[in-house]
This record gives C-alpha cells, sequence and structure tokens, in this order.
C-alpha cells in the first residue's frame, strides 16, 4: 500500500505573476514521473498539499481542471513562510505534491442543472478550475446556463485576467466581473460588492445550484442575498479554508464537530454547515 504522506515529485513548468501587489502566483507543475499524473486523477474541488523540503506542506486548491492535461496549477497567495519559500522559487525547480484531497463539489446533482458561480478575491481558484471543466466541449452539454460572479479589490487584483476576457466573449456562459472600486477610465465591467451584483445579475434559484467560494465577509452577505432568490440551504455549496496538517482525516487538526473538513470537506453545503457548530 503507497504510503499516504509520501508526495509525488513535480517541477515547476511556468510560474505567472497573477496580481499587482504581485503576491499571487499561479504555479504549473509536472510530474517528474509522468505515471504519476494518472494517480493524481482529481475532480474541481479538491485541494492537494505542496511541499518544500526543509519548510514544510501546505493545503492549496487545485486551480486546474482535470480536462487539461499533462500538468496541475495552483494559484498562492504569499502569506507566511512555506508561501514566501514558494513564491521564490525559480522554474525548474523541484518539490512535493500530496493528495488529491478532500471531496469536490457535487457535479452529479449540478448535471442537468442552471449554475450560479460567486467568487471573490484568491479563492477562485477551484472555481476557475470548475469553469473550464464546465466549458470543456465534452461537458458542457451537461449543465444548463452557467452564471459567474468574480469580484476583487480593484482591476489590478483579480485572477486569471486572459480567461476572463476570453470568457466574457463567449456566449455559453454569463460573466459578471466586478471591483469594489476603480479609477480607471477603460474600466469596462462591475463596480460593486460581490453580494450587491449577485442580487442585480441572478434573478433566479430556479433549478440552480450556487457555489460561493470567497472571504467570509462575502459569503456572509451573499449567503442571504441567495436566500431571498430561493436557492435552499441545500443548493448553496461552499467550500471552507481551516488550518490542516494532515489532510487525510488522521491528526485531528481541521475538525468541526464530528466532521474532518480535510476528509469530509471542504466542500459543504450550507444545510450541512448549519448542523455543524459554528466554528468556521
Ligand atoms: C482546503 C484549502 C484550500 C486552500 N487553497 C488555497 C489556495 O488555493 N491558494 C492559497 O493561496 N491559499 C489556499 N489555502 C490557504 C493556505 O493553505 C495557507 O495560506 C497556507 O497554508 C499558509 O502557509 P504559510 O506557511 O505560508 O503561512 P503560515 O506562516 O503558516 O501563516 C501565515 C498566516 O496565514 C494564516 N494561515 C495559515 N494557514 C491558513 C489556512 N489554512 N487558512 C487560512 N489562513 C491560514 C495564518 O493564520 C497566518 O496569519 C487553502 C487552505 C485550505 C485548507
Ligand atoms: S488535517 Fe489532519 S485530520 Fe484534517
Amino acid at each position: 500500500m503507497k504510503n499516504p504522506y509520501l508526495p509525488y515529485p513535480v517541477r515547476i513548468e511556468e510560474i505567472i505573476t497573477e496580481t499587482e501587489d504581485r503576491n499571487l502566483k499561479t504555479f504549473k507543475l509536472v510530474f517528474l514521473d509522468p505515471g504519476d499524473e494518472k494517480k493524481f486523477a482529481y475532480v474541481p474541488g479538491q485541494f492537494a498539499e505542496l511541499s518544500i523540503a526543509g519548510e514544510g506542506e501546505i493545503p492549496i486548491g487545485i486551480a486546474s481542471s482535470p480536462t487539461e492535461k499533462g500538468h496541475v496549477t495552483f494559484t498562492v497567495n504569499k502569506v507566511g513562510r512555506v508561501t514566501r519559500h514558494l513564491h521564490n522559487m525559480k522554474i525548474g525547480d523541484v518539490m512535493g505534491l500530496r493528495g488529491p484531497l478532500g471531496n469536490w463539489y457535487p457535479w452529479e446533482e449540478m448535471e442537468g442543472r442552471n449554475v450560479v458561480i460567486i467568487g471573490g478575491g484568491f479563492a477562485f481558484t477551484t472555481l476557475r478550475s470548475s469553469i473550464v471543466y464546465m466549458l470543456d466541449p465534452e461537458n458542457r452539454d451537461k449543465f444548463k446556463d452557467i452564471t459567474v460572479v468574480y469580484g476583487a479589490r480593484n482591476p489590478g487584483m483579480l485572477l486569471y485576467k486572459e480567461e476572463l476576457a476570453a470568457w466574457e466573449r463567449r456566449d455559453d456562459i454569463n460573466m459578471h466581473i466586478t471591483v469594489d472600486a476603480t479609477d480607471d477610465p477603460d474600466w469596462k465591467y462591475n463596480t460593486g460588492f460581490v453580494p450587491a451584483i449577485t442580487e442585480q445579475k441572478i434573478t433566479s434559484a430556479e433549478n440552480a445550484i450556487a457555489i460561493v467560494c470567497g472571504p467570509p465577509v462575502m459569503i456572509r452577505f451573499t449567503q442571504p442575498v441567495l436566500e431571498r432568490l430561493g436557492f435552499p440551504p441545500e443548493r448553496i455549496i461552499l467550500s471552507l479554508e481551516m488550518r490542516m496538517k494532515c489532510g487525510i482525516g488522521i491528526c485531528g487538526r481541521c475538525n468541526i464537530g464530528d466532521q474532518y473538513v480535510c476528509k469530509d470537506g471542504p466542500v459543504f453545503s450550507l444545510a450541512q454547515l448549519k448542523d455543524m457548530p459554528s466554528e468556521y
């Protein structure tokens, strides 16, 4: 049996600086042993542990889609020890990748429905994975309307700018990009907080499921908007970012009541969260 703590060795193939403050970078990783890519079979919504020898291991959501072959990507905010080391690494450097870990968005339940994706700040990573997955020609017909509300503090803090622009041009996805504020005269999208734009742009909860990822304040104000629109708690899906260590339900670091966020989550419906102690 494979040791569940053993990471796959991966090489950094590309590094993209996403935001104007240079604190968010996307790392494109390739497996040193191409056979490991098959073993790392993931589903949008899952995360992995990225490890740097001598520095530590961190849980990060998978930003690529399983429909994108040959690499796995992660977008990482520089906040502390391990993320700072990762940001200093170079193309060609080797590191560890353990996973995939956790559960995923409820894809079977989402099929045949309208999908509303609501994201804020750098929590957009697994939502990017989901959008790329749904827009893949093999999958697009499985879903009805796809509507995205995505916000950042200002235009320079948006992730995946070229892809956002490409999705804006498509007619099989409704994009509502917004920023809190901007004095950029060329800004052509929305201005306003994500909950307000959600209230303006999402008009119906009929046959729809909403996935919401973002900072706690965004989630707190978006949740009542969705409930007013008629989304039942079972069809509001959230992803939690608790402190974690093992990532596989062994160390007990991430529990909320009797649920381990790393193993039973990180994806929970609002209905499930309402039944759990409010520690998240
Ligand atoms: C399931 C999951 C998915 C995640 N996905 C992403 C992602 O896609 N991109 C990304 O940049 N980050 C993501 N995170 C958060 C990321 O794991 C932490 O930012 C990282 O572990 C910090 O490591 P560090 O050694 O650099 O910081 P540390 O030196 O350990 O801490 C620096 C600061 O970050 C805070 N912090 C540390 N860990 C967490 C955590 N798990 N959640 C919230 N705050 C934390 C600390 O309180 C402290 O203020 C995710 C976390 C989880 C649990
Ligand atoms: S991180 Fe160890 S049990 Fe969840």
